[in-house]
């Protein structure tokens, strides 16, 4: 029977106390929310059998902080992802958005979080430009199409603008979902294997850029990836392995940046 007890090392903490730690007040910076999941555990019914992919994870998720999930290929990353992100709900527990004045449901956060599917989930009849565009443009911003031009700039397809996804490779259509779920500048990003399809070069430059939205704008990062090289970048490592989930490293923030 899998069971995971996560506690992650600062969640003890009171917030006060937190902020001394990282020295510098990241959390003030940047409008202080954040996330929990709450003794979290998901099972899923299959062929009259209940499997379980893990129990009772608690995770306190931080903005200007960056985690990395590991483990094998069907050990419960994605899942984890999409509950801690508020796009599917756990089987028991809770996840919430929290800031210091409440706590609240994490779909108060929606329009703060940028999610990059394992399977990219573009829409199929709209060009990479409009792909970009469109949850800027959802937000009511007017400067939406130019945001979504620089953005296709800096993961290197401004040459793609007009093609639809069908007429993109994976890496491309990948690079695409990233500039999508960045655009908007979000609080919260989620990346699913965001490397998975890329070669060496443009997965270096792809891990800059996510790796930049959370130590220059404060953005927490929250990644899945089988990639070691990738995951030794973030602050915090967490290992699935045979429902069985594990801290392989956390560091204290100001000691990261410095
Ligand atoms: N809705 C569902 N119903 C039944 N089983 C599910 C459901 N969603 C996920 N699973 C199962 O849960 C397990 C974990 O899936 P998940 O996608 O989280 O794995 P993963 O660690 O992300 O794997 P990969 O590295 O291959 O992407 C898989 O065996 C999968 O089939
Ligand atoms: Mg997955």
């Amino acid at each position: 029977m899998p069971v995971c007890v996560l506690s992650h090392p600062f969640h003890a903490y009171p917030f006060t106390l937190t902020s001394k730690l990282i020295g510098v007040d990241i959390m003030s910076k940047h409008n202080n929310s954040w996330i929990e999941l709450r003794d979290v555990s998901q099972s899923f019914r299959a062929e009259s059998r209940n499997i379980v992919l893990f129990e009772n994870v608690n995770l306190c998720i931080r903005q200007g902080e960056s985690y990395a999930i590991t483990g094998p290929s069907g050990s419960g990353k994605s899942s984890l992802l999409m509950l801690a992100s508020g796009l599917e709900k756990p089987s028991t527990g809770s996840v919430v958005g929290c800031s210091e004045t409440k706590t609240h449901s994490i779909n108060e956060l929606r329009s703060e979080i940028g999610f990059i599917f394992q399977q990219f989930h573009l829409l199929p009849e709209l060009d990479a430009l409009t792909n970009v565009a469109l949850p800027l443009k959802l937000r009511g911003n007017k400067a939406a199409t130019d945001i979504a031009k620089q953005w296709l700039e800096k993961v290197g397809l401004a040459h793609r603008s007009t093609h639809k996804p069908s007429q993109l490779s994976g890496g491309e259509q990948q690079r695409v979902a990233i500039a999508r779920a960045l655009a908007f500048s979000p609080k919260f990003i989620f990346a699913d294997e965001p490397t998975g399809n890329l070669d060496s070069q443009s997965a270096k430059e792809i891990a800059d850029l996510l790796f930049a939205c959370c130590k220059d704008k404060g953005a927490s990062l929250i990644l899945v990836t089988h990639s070691e090289q990738l995951a030794d970048k973030a602050m915090h490592q967490l290992h699935f392995n045979e429902g069985k989930c594990s801290w392989k490293k956390s560091v204290i923030p100001g000691e990261y940046c410095a």
